[in-house]
């Protein structure tokens, strides 16, 4: 394993790490998943501990970050979206300030990106971006691992397709870590959808170091062709408005990871595609908000159909497996935990 030290960093966006770190970061995290799985233990981080501040909700990230702190040998203290005074009776910069006086590490999932960087600034000890508006960096580790588990380490020259809102956290976050590690990204949607023009520059200069390829279109054909990862997320992601639901259907809809896509892509690359989405999904009407959705427009399955979302080609539940392997690598490394 390349011997990479990254203790003492915060983890707020891939931007800041390198293609050599990324790497470092998915192969501790594939080493800590075999410990794990022969049942050897990793306590490497005994004495520890480590605050989850969730400003929205979750299940797969607050998970693994609660499981791999237990499995690091760490405390862990969860702060719910009501339960702490951050933003509401004291500023983020005071909050950063008692909270790494007390532990080890801690982890944000809520806003502005600004709120993650600010947290970063003023606490002594590591912060770990667990979801903002902009970035989901601790996502894009476990869809690498998950990649690498279906394809092979060397990720270079696959293509991802992302299809649907990619103008939010996960579809910018793909396209970074994909213009780090080489990958071809495409963003296939309406071009009102598309990554803001600057981050597409800044991901082309990335992309010219590794080799990927960036490509925007509103071509569902152009878009699925030769894609080995047709990837998805919600249309309208925690903390915006039910208001927009009636555009992003209107607009979004020709973009659904449907039979269709799918063929597209299988055929052409001689069933060498899978279907990625970071969860949770719309695919039936098995949630509250699909049901709503349903009876308020009359669409049963939203960015992906159930069909797709329950196929053989489907690895969602893999990467939902894979945060928390990649979780614990991210604090184990940043903590030095793997020194
Ligand atoms: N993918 C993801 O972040 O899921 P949660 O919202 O459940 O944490
Ligand atoms: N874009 C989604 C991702 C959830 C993991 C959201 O922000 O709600």
């Amino acid at each position: 394993m390349a011997k990479v030290n990254l203790k003492g960093r915060d983890f707020l966006t891939l931007k800041d790490f390198t293609p050599e770190e990324i790497n470092y970061m998915i192969d501790l995290a594939a080493d800590l998943k075999a410990r794990k799985k022969a049942g050897i233990a990793h306590d490497t981080l005994r004495g520890k501990n480590v605050v989850l501040i969730f400003e929205k909700t979750s299940t797969r990230t607050r998970c693994s970050f609660e499981v791999a702190a237990h499995d690091l040998g760490m405390g862990c203290t969860y702060l719910d979206p009501s339960g702490s005074q951050i933003g509401k009776k004291e500023s983020t910069a005071d909050t950063a300030r008692v909270l790494a006086g007390m532990f080890e590490g801690i982890e944000y999932r809520g806003f502005e990106q600004e709120i993650v960087e600010t947290l970063a600034k003023y606490s002594k000890v590591p912060v770990w971006n667990g979801l903002t508006n902009e970035y989901h960096p601790t996502q894009m580790l476990a869809d690498m691992l998950t990649m690498r588990e279906c394809f092979g380490n060397d990720l270079r020259g696959l293509k991802l397709t992302y299809m649907g809102d990619a103008r939010y956290n996960m579809g910018n976050s793909l396209m970074i870590v994909c213009a780090k590690l080489g990958i071809n990204f495409t963003a296939c949607t309406d071009h009102t959808y598309f990554p803001n023009d600057e981050l597409v520059a800044q991901c082309k200069e990335w992309a010219k170091e590794s080799g990927a390829t960036i490509t925007l279109t509103e071509d569902v054909e152009e878009g699925c062709k030769n894609a080995n990862v047709i990837y998805t997320d919600v249309w309208v992601s925690m903390g915006e408005p039910d208001e927009v639901w009636a555009e992003r259907i209107r607009v979004l809809k020709p973009y659904q990871v449907n039979r269709k896509a799918m063929e597209i892509a299988t055929k052409s690359t001689g069933g060498k595609t899978v279907f990625m989405h970071c969860l949770p999904a719309y695919h039936d009407q098995g949630t509250g908000v699909g049901r709503a959705v349903y009876e308020k427009f009359g669409l049963s399955e939203l960015e992906v159909t159930d069909e797709v979302f329950e196929s053989e080609q489907s690895v969602v539940f893999e990467e939902a497996e894979n945060r928390m392997h990649t979780i614990k690598a991210v604090m184990c490394a940043t903590l030095g935990g793997d020194q």
